[in-house]
This record gives structure tokens, sequence and C-alpha cells, in this order.
């Protein structure tokens, strides 16, 4: 495992970056989950969906086939450990193996402002963005290093790399899930898991959706991101194929602001009608 000359690093074929690889997708029918199965696909990876919903699992899992690729959808909800075991005992049934998991499910919803909430509501946020991140990556962990190593890819939000006003609880979860990210890499890459996050933010998703309104807001958007448009999951699937792939064999404990740049930006927004930079806007 220990790579000591440059010549050790495997060459890649471009096109087929996952080739072989089993890889687990949670929340892999839709949204971003969604995209990221469907790029693993068509980059020959054999892509296991871990879906709540199985109409989103089936309609992933067709597409990947009909573009030539393999794909099993499985009913989880990956915030139950029993679905969780009946999961891993499946994936290694069929693969003996597992070499990229990206833990995908998370939600903002319900979002109960800090001073009406409690521990009901707390217990909530934290079962869908943080427990099942620990529940399936215990559960793939091991598999994984007997499998010889592998890459985990851990969703979080912007929102847990900056002060998010909207629901602190929700923030706490998503920075939890960074710096779970951050430690776990440090934790495990002399067993040959390299463990990296995603800080997501403007994304159009079933979940998120800025396409309603479009007509009132288009005109907002190189205001709100510094790159000047809505984010799609695609540029996340993109990130996280480079994540689980040996392209970046050599990158672990980072998480990545996949964001259109707004943490970059900060609190500064650009006025499209003064050509100007406000950190103040009065218009938008
Ligand atoms: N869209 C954004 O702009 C945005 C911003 C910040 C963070 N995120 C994070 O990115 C990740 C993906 O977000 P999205 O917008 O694609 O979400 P989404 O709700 O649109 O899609 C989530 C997918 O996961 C499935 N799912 C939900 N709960 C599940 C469960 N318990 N078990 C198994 N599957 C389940 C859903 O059916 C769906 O297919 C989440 O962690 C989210 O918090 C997204």
């Amino acid at each position: 495992m220990t790579t000591q000359r440059a010549s050790d690093v495997p060459a890649l074929d471009w096109n087929r970056l996952l080739d072989g690889k089993v890889a687990v997708v949670t929340g892999g029918g839709d949204g971003i989950g969604g995209s990221i199965s469907r790029l693993f696909g068509r980059h020959g990876a054999r892509v296991e969906i871990a879906e709540i919903d199985p109409e989103r699992g089936a309609s992933a899992k067709d597409e990947i086939e009909a573009e030539g690729g393999q794909a099993r959808a499985h009913a989880v909800d990956v915030r139950q450990e029993d679905d969780v075991a009946k999961l891993r005992d499946a994936v290694l049934a069929e693969h003996g193996r597992v070499d990229v998991l990206v833990n995908n499910v998370g939600d903002y919803r319900p979002l109960v402002p800090f001073r009406r909430s409690g521990p009901e509501s707390w217990d909530a946020m934290y079962r869908v963005n943080l427990h099942h991140v620990f529940l399936v990556t215990r559960a793939f962990l091991d598999p994984m290093i007997e499998s010889g190593g592998g890459s985990i890819v851990n969703f979080h939000s912007v929102e847990g790399m900056r002060g998010y006003p909207g629901e602190p609880v929700y923030g706490a979860m998503k920075a939890a899930v960074a710096h779970f990210t951050t430690c776990l890499a440090v934790n495990q890459g002399r067993n040959g898991i390299r463990v990296n996050g995603i800080g997501t933010d403007l994304c159009q998703t079933p979940q998120v959706d800025y396409i309603g309104g479009w007509e009132e807001h288009e005109r907002l958007w190189p205001s709100w991101a510094p790159v000047g448009r809505l984010g799609w999951p695609e540029d996340q699937a993109r990130v996280a194929l480079f994540l689980a792939s040996d392209l970046s064999s050599y990158v672990t404990g980072h998480n990545i602001p996949v964001d259109g740049g707004s943490k970059a930006g900060g609190g500064w927004f650009f006025s499209p009608e003064t050509g100007r930079f406000v950190n103040r806007p009065t218009g938008i």
C-alpha cells in the first residue's frame, strides 16, 4: 500500500474512472445522489443505490442500465440500523467487496427556528444528517479495509462551514459531518481509506427548488453566486467522482465547498446594476 515512487501511482482510464469498483450511494435515486449514481455508472462503477423512495431508486437503476452500466437499487432508510445491516449484507453477498461509499442523504427540513425547537426536533436533525453517516460508514468500513482500501465521500453543506442563521442545529449537524470527515481521514488513512467531504450550496434538486419563481429571481443569480449562475447536481457529482476515484489518490481529510463560490464570497454581493460589490445589499 505504501507508495514510494511516482511510477507507483496507477495510470488512469479517463473515461472509466471507477471501472469495476463497487460504489454505495445513499439517497442515490434523485437529486445530487441521483446524479452521482448515474455519473459513477457511466464511469464503470457497479452502483449500489440505497434509496428510501423505491421509484426513485428504480428510475436511477434503469437509466444506468440503459446506458450500459451496472446498478442495483435497495429500498433502504439509512436512518434505520436494520436497513443498513441488510444493505451491507446484500452488497457483500453480491460483490464480496466495497470500494466507494458516498454518504449523501441529508435534509434541512422540517426547519424549526431554534427558540421553538426541542429534543424532538434536534433528534430528527441528528438522525437525517449525522447519525446515518456514522451507521453507514461503520457498516462498510471493515469490508472496505478488507477490500484493500477505498474512498468515502460525505455530503454536508456550506452551512456547516460558515455561520448559518436559518437553523443553527442543522448547521451544527453539517459541521459535525465535516469534522467527522477530517477525523476519520486521519484515523483510517493507514488502512488505505481516504475520506473527504463536500459542502454543497445553491444546487437545484427536489429538496431545494430554485427554479420555482425563476422569472423573479433569474436576474439575481449574478449577485447570489460568484460564478453567476445556479448550481446543478452534475456540478456536485463531478467533484464526488474526483474524490471517489484515483484522480484524488493523495487527497484525504478535506472538505471542499461546491457552492459556486458562495463561501469564498463571504457576505459580499455583486450588483449587476451598479457593477460594484456591496456587503449591505438594499435592493435584492
Ligand atoms: N441542494 C442543495 O443546494 C444543498 C445545499 C446544502 C446541502 N445539501 C446536502 O446535499 C445532500 C443531497 O441533497 P439534495 O438536495 O440532493 O437532497 P434531495 O432531498 O433532493 O435528494 C435526497 C435523496 O435521498 C433520498 N433519501 C432521503 N432520505 C433518505 C433516507 N433516510 N434513506 C435513504 N434515502 C433517502 C431521497 O428520496 C432523494 O432521492 C444532502 O446531504 C443535503 O443536506 C444540498
